[in-house]
Formats: structure tokens, sequence, C-alpha cells
């Protein structure tokens, strides 16, 4: 094994994926060392390693790499593999002291919550304190952040409700939740947990307290065979007349339509650009700025393709991948819209709705308290508002957000991650103060898996038409 520096961390990826890229990118940024990478599909690894990790060794199963473990020196592997490939992998390397950033969710159904519960107690019996952080990236944001303080500072009295709204873009519904990775909840995870996770764990972040019993309905009723127009074929580029559909695959991954629409509408010079091509499509193939448009080169086009994106690649997958059929014949089983009541031990009772047919990609949130009302929207900008009883005044709480997706929020928590790496690496692990921190770490650990414990519930409440007691 290679000597390695009291300030080294050495992390491994499992996934060179959309996640694991992110969080590559933003690690070695802050002076992590990417010791591997993983990922079955070798073009993805080598590119991950091309861009962000030159001395990093390549394996194609996270089995190959554990037996490597100590050999590489690792300290810590970031686990953004399928959410199938999660808890396995999790409990095999911390088992081993090698701590764990961990893709949501933690675990695919009650029983494996539970066994991650046994094995986080069995590993501190042993006096193991690898650390297991889960991605829930939005506690790091500023907005949900500042939410989190008004409550703890009392600003708004006692939470008595929450109305949660997770509006997720037609168009992004139906690229992860129709035609990708999670179109099966099956083969992947339901809609309710692998997106709603963040929501449920949030809402009982707000709430404080134990959930005691969930209800959910929702239904799948835009994916549907019966609804794809007619004559319309199974795949978007075998001749189908339809090229004006919502979800046609060429003006999604090609054009990039339906993101220069949502970006049309927020602010900046992304919103410029959005609007320009939009308003005048020739202009793309011909000026040298607007040519790198097409092929759309952002996401979600770079998630159908393992390489680079060119209009050869993506052609390619669009008429022999998943992402080139039918929305309406391929064959989903997730909900496009679930309303959720959560009821807390406290008494709080919140409402989360997933929105799967938005206009726009936002999470909306309003909090009544026993003395004043917190609203707002995180996505696409944000904004958030405080209004007491006592007083005619609205309060505009300045916060920071993103116009498109949680970049800073992926950097805030690598860095968090590492800041905590490097604790553990320096400090006398059996010091009192390192059993503290690692105590309040799997306390977090334990609310998160709260919320994914009320996602996998909600789901069986769907399914069954049961509100379902904790
Ligand atoms: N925290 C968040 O905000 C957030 C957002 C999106 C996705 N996620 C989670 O992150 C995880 C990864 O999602 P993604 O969007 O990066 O997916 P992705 O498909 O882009 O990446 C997954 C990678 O894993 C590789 N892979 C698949 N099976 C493998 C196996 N058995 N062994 C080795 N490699 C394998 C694939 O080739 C791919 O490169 C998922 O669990 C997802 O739920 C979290």
């Amino acid at each position: 094994m290679k000597e390695k520096a009291s300030e080294e961390v050495r992390i491994a990826i499992l996934g060179a994926g959309d996640r694991g890229s992110i969080y590559a990118r933003f690690l070695s940024a802050q002076g992590a060392s990417i010791v591997a990478i993983v990922d079955s599909d070798s073009v993805r690894a080598r590119a991950l390693q091309t861009n962000h990790a030159p001395e990093a060794r390549l394996f194609s199963r996270w089995k190959d790499l554990l037996q490597n473990a100590s050999s590489l020196g690792l300290d810590a592997v970031v686990i953004a593999l399928p959410d199938q490939f999660h808890m396995e992998p999790a409990m095999e390397f911390s088992k081993r002291e090698i701590s764990v950033l961990l893709e949501k969710p933690v675990g695919l159904s009650v029983s494996e919550l539970d066994r991650m519960q046994g094995h986080i107690k069995s590993m501190r019996k042993k006096e193991n304190h690898a650390l297991i952080m889960v991605c829930h990236v939005l506690r790091y944001s500023d907005f949900f952040g500042k939410i989190r303080t008004l409550i703890e500072h009392n600003r708004i009295g006692e939470v008595r409700s929450i109305l949660h709204a997770e509006n997720v873009s037609y168009f992004h519904f139906a690229h992860s939740y129709v035609r990708g990775n999670w179109g099966r909840s099956k083969q992947s995870s339901p809609v309710l947990l692998a997106k709603c996770s963040h929501d449920f764990d949030l809402i009982g972040w707000f709430a404080g307290s134990e959930f005691k019993s969930v209800q959910c309905s929702g239904e799948l009723n835009t994916f549907l065979p019966e609804k794809a127009p007619a004559g319309a074929t199974d795949r978007c580029l075998n001749g189908c007349p339809h090229s004006d559909c919502l979800f046609h695959a060429g003006s999604t991954y090609l054009d990039g339509l339906p993101l220069k629409r949502e970006l049309a509408r927020s602010r900046g010079w992304l919103s410029w650009m959005a609007r320009i091509s939009l308003r005048w499509p020739g202009l793309i193939r011909r000026l040298p700025y607007f040519r790198k448009l097409y092929p759309w080169p952002y996401w979600p086009t770079t998630t159908i393709v393992s390489g680079k994106v060119s209009q050869e690649s993506v052609l390619v997958a669009l008429k022999s991948g998943p992402y080139g059929r039918c929305v309406y014949t391929a064959g989903s089983d997730q909900p496009d819209h679930a309303d959720t009541v959560i009821h807390f031990e406290n008494g709080v009772t919140a409402i989360m709705r997933l929105n799967g047919n938005s206009y726009q990609e936002a999470r909306t949130i309003r909090i009544e308290g026993s003395a004043g009302t917190l609203e707002g929207r995180f996505g696409q900008g944000g904004h958030l508002v405080l209004r007491l009883h006592g007083s005619s005044e609205s309060e505009k709480i300045p916060v920071t957000v993103d116009q498109a997706g949680h970049l800073a929020e992926d950097r805030a928590i690598s860095a968090e991650f590492l800041d905590q790496m490097r604790k553990l690496r320096t400090e006398n692990r059996n010091t009192q103060q390192i059993v503290d921190w690692i105590q309040q770490a799997d306390a977090i650990l334990h609310q998160v898996m709260e919320g994914h414990r009320m996602a996998l519930l909600a789901e069986r409440s769907r399914a069954t038409g049961r509100t379902i007691f904790r």
C-alpha cells in the first residue's frame, strides 16, 4: 500500500454515472484522492477516470474492490450505484471500517431498513466508527436549512401542519420514471421512495417527531397504452407521425426542447440562450455557440449515452435503447401523482404531494405554526416568506436557490463528508469526542431512515388502500 499523508482521504467511487461523476468532481476538487472507480460499463468508468481521477484503478464489480480495499488504503466509498445495489456494499465496506457516502435509498424494504439499523448497532458495539452518511442533499440547501432554523428559533411557534409538493416536470417524470431506470418499480424502487424520500425526510425533519401513520392515494393515469395518440409507433424514431408529441424522444434528447422551455422561464444568460434558440431554432445549426447546443449536450441527454454526446451516439441510444420508446407503451408501473397524509406522534399532520405532471420542476412548501406561516418555492430560483399572525407584514427571507438541479447542495454534502473523514483520520479515534460525534451522525442516519420508512409505508398504503400504522 502507498504511504499516505495524514490529511489524505482515499475514496473509491462506486457507479460512474450521473451522481457518481458529480461526487467525484467535487471530492477531487476538495482535495480527496479518488483511488478507484467501480462500474460495469467500462466506457463510463474510463470517462470518469479521465475527467476526475487519473490515478484511479478501475473495477467492474464492487466485490473486487472490496478484496483490494486494504491494499488501496481505502478510507471511504461513495455508493452511487442503482438503488438495488446500495445496502449490501454499504454494509460490507462499513464492516471493514470504511466510511460510506451512500446515495438514497438506503434499502428497498422495511426489513432492509431494520437490517441496516441492526448493522449500525452491532458496528458501534464493536467500536467500529465507520460513518454512513446518506445523500439527502436538500438538507444542505440554504432554502430548507433556513426553514429548519426558523422552526428551531420558534419563529412560527409550534408546528401544526405541513403542505409539501414535489412537482416533477412532465418530461423529467417520463425520462426517469417511465423510460428510465425507475420505469418498473419492482426492478428498481417505488417512485415514492426513489423520488420522494427527500421530501419525506424533510417533512420529518420539520415535524420534529416520529410518524405514527401514513395514508396514500395515487395513480398512474398518464403513461398508459390507451392514452397514446392514434397511430403512435413503439419508438418515436420509427416513423411515429406525432413529431409534436410532448414526449417525443427526438425533441427531448436531440433538441433539448423541454429543457429549453423550462430554462426560458427562468432568469440569467442560460434563459436568454434558451429563449433565442426556441424563437429561432434554425440559428442553432449556424451560429458557433448555438451549434454546441445540438444535440442537447446537458441533462437528460448526458444520461442516455455512455461516452460523449454526439448526434450519432444519441441516435443509437434512441433507436435501440430504452429512452427511444413511446412513453405510452413503455410499461411503467409508477403512479404519476400521489398524495400522502402523514400523522406524527407530536400531533403534527402533513400532506406530501408527488406531482409528475408539472410544467415546472420545483418543490413548494407551506408550514403552519401556532404563531405564523412559512411559505416558499424551491426550484427554478425560489422564495421564502414568513407571515406572523400578529402582524400585517410579510418578511421575505433571503434564500439562494439554483436555477436548475442541486449542485450547490451536492458540493456541500461532499465537503461535509470529507471534513468528517478528515476528523476521523486525524483525531484519536477512541476519544469521547469521536464517540459523541458518531452518535450524532447515527441520529441523523436514523431520521433519514425514518423518511425512507414513511415512503415505503406510503407505497404500501397506496397499493392496499389502507392506512398504515408504524
Ligand atoms: N441524492 C439525489 O439527489 C439523487 C439524485 C438522482 C439519483 N440519485 C440516486 O443515485 C443513484 C445513482 O443514480 P444515477 O442517476 O447516477 O444513475 P446512473 O445510471 O447515471 O449511474 C449508475 C451507474 O452504475 C453502473 N452500474 C449499474 N449496475 C452496476 C453494477 N451491478 N455494478 C457496477 N456498476 C453498475 C451503471 O453503468 C451506471 O454508470 C441511484 O440510487 C439514485 O436513486 C440520487
